[in-house]
């Protein structure tokens, strides 16, 4: 493969852009926000960011501790208690969501860049995908700010009342989300929070802080009131741990790994905060014969290889009948074969960086796993580049459902091929999983499409495509896939709260 540009050159490339290094000459994110101000971690301590395209530093960011949540959570409380926040109406919490899509749209481009250089993942998808999607997020929400409004209900027996509800905000959230989208998963979680009037605390992850730290920027020239929105950079074990233990955050909302969403439900019970969790993956994406096959092929590829395979909804069990299994085969590991990974920053590029070392072991490892378990490799399966992250997508056949490759989250590019003979078998392997956050089926027959929709245990069903969302449509995972819906008017349910309010009419 061609070479990454290096952190030099791009450091060079964004040198003409005013404001861009520190003192060190490395991109300036080592302050986090807290209370309007931008301010290093309590401890002095930093941390490294990464470009995953050549392995270089490309920040030092400070790493936040307790000391630095502890503030952030009383700025967030007090500006949902008190000063210009609280004044706002409905109204103006839409305005200010507005302006910040308009902001991120005036700044796509550096946005794009930073969320490319962050994560490894290429130019063009954080341009044409990650931040039109966030965008339009805001603007969602927007239009919901001040319309999540109680109701009047009839008392049913006894009582003679007037009685009605209010639905108010929860308060202080805290909102801990993964590298894989940075900039969506804090859109996702910070739009509909402040839509019902809430104020955040937010913790990138430790791989992925840059487009976050400048939407901060951004969130703060669109006039929003100090404390309402604070970004903690820092690590899981400290800051992460540190908001969801703090007895001042009402809620926390989290995306992540199952082994850190068990820990975060497990700590969490100490001061009994509102939970919503938002886990992996093994998502089920089943072809029947009658399907137009090469679509399905086509479709199944974006499927698992968009974003290097690092997605919760990845559809990393493709589940193939067994009567097309052939012709299906060809065009899905033919094309595989054919794709090629690439400099994240070159805009030809489909394929770029897994977003660090750590996570390239981890999936490499799985490639390992599965030829030991007996899976036929017939497409890639190595790392490819002397520097970076690059792994080649990688296709396994022959794959059983017992074996690691098809139970465990990979989150990488690579597809477990299992064949099936009837709509039964099919969908007995696909809710065989602990894993239930999304799935697909392809057929031309309605019954056999719907009967699977109502079959099948997971969040999301695609029938005759794959990977669609709107901001309007909710998300989230059934059994191990957490609980709680993210996007839609779902998730305004789980940032406010009820109160019933009785008038007695005696
Ligand atoms: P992780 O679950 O450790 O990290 C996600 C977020 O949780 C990060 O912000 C991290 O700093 C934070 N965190 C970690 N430990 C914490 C703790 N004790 N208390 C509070 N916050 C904590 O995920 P990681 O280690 O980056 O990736 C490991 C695997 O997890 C991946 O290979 C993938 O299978 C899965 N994963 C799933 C994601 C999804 O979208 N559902 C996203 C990221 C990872
Ligand atoms: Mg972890």
């Amino acid at each position: 493969m061609q070479e990454s540009t290096t952190a030099g050159e791009l450091i060079a490339q964004l040198k003409p852009r005013k404001n861009q290094l520190d003192e060190h000459g490395l991109l300036r994110y080592g302050k986090m926000l807290i209370d309007g101000e931008w301010v290093g971690a309590a401890s002095g301590e930093t941390f490294e960011s990464v470009y995953p395209g050549t392995g270089e530093v490309i920040a030092n960011v400070a790493s936040g501790g307790k000391e630095d949540v502890d503030r952030a959570v009383a700025a967030a409380r007090r500006a949902f208690e008190e000063g210009e926040y609280k004044k706002m109406n409905g109204a103006d919490r839409g305005k200010l969501l507005w302006k910040i899509a308009d902001l991120m749209e005036a700044n796509i481009e550096e946005l794009a860049e930073l969320e490319t250089i962050d994560n490894g993942k290429p130019l063009v998808e954080s341009l044409r995908v990650d931040l039109p999607q966030s965008i339009a997020c805001f603007r969602y929400y927007a239009g919901w700010a001040g319309k999540t409004t109680g109701e009047t209900i009839e008392p049913h027996a006894r009582v003679n009342a007037f009685a009605y509800t209010l639905r108010e905000p929860i308060g202080v959230c805290g909102q801990i989300i993964p590298w894989n989208f940075p900039i969506q998963m804090a859109t996702w979680k910070i739009a509909p929070a402040i839509a019902c009037g809430n104020t955040v605390v937010i913790k990138p992850a430790e791989q992925t802080p840059l487009s976050i730290l400048r939407l901060g920027e951004l969130m703060l020239e669109a006039g929003m009131p100090k404390g309402v929105v604070n970004i903690v950079t820092g690590l899981g074990e400290t800051a992460g741990a540190a908001l969801v233990d703090h007895p001042g955050v009402d809620k926390i909302a989290f995306t992540g790994s199952v082994e850190v969403g068990k820990l975060i439900m497990r700590n969490a019970a100490g001061t009994l905060k509102k939970v919503t969790l938002e886990l992996g993956g093994k998502s089920p994406n089943i072809v029947f014969a009658d399907s137009n096959l090469e679509l399905a092929a086509k479709v199944a590829l974006a499927g698992i290889f968009f974003n290097q395979g690092q997605m919760c909804t990845a559809g990393s069990r493709i589940l193939i009948e067994a009567s097309a299994r052939d012709q299906f085969m060809e065009v899905l590991a033919g094309r595989a074969a054919k794709m090629t990974v690439g400099d994240p920053l070159d805009p030809k590029t489909r394929m770029g960086s897994l977003v660090s070392e750590e996570q390239m072991n981890r999936v490499l490892g799985y490639i390992d796993k599965g030829k030991e378990e007996g899976a036929r490799l017939v497409a890639g399966g190595n790392r490819v580049g002397g520097s970076g992250y690059f792994v080649t997508p990688t296709v396994f056949d022959g794959v059983n459902n017992d074996m690691a490759i098809a139970r465990e989250e990979i989150f990488g590019p690579v597809a477990s091929v299992i064949t099936f003979n009837d709509a039964d078998e099919a969908l007995r392997i696909a809710n065989d999983s602990a894993y239930g956050l999304a799935s697909a089926v392809w057929t031309n027959d309605l019954k056999k499409a719907l009967t699977f929709a109502r079959g099948i245990k997971a969040g999301t069903v695609w029938i005759n495509t794959y990977n669609m969302t709107d901001n309007a449509l909710p998300f989230g995972g059934y059994k191990d896939s957490g609980f709680g819906r993210e996007l839609g008017a779902a998730a305004l349910e789980t940032y406010t709260q009820t109160k019933t309010v009785y008038v007695d009419l005696n």
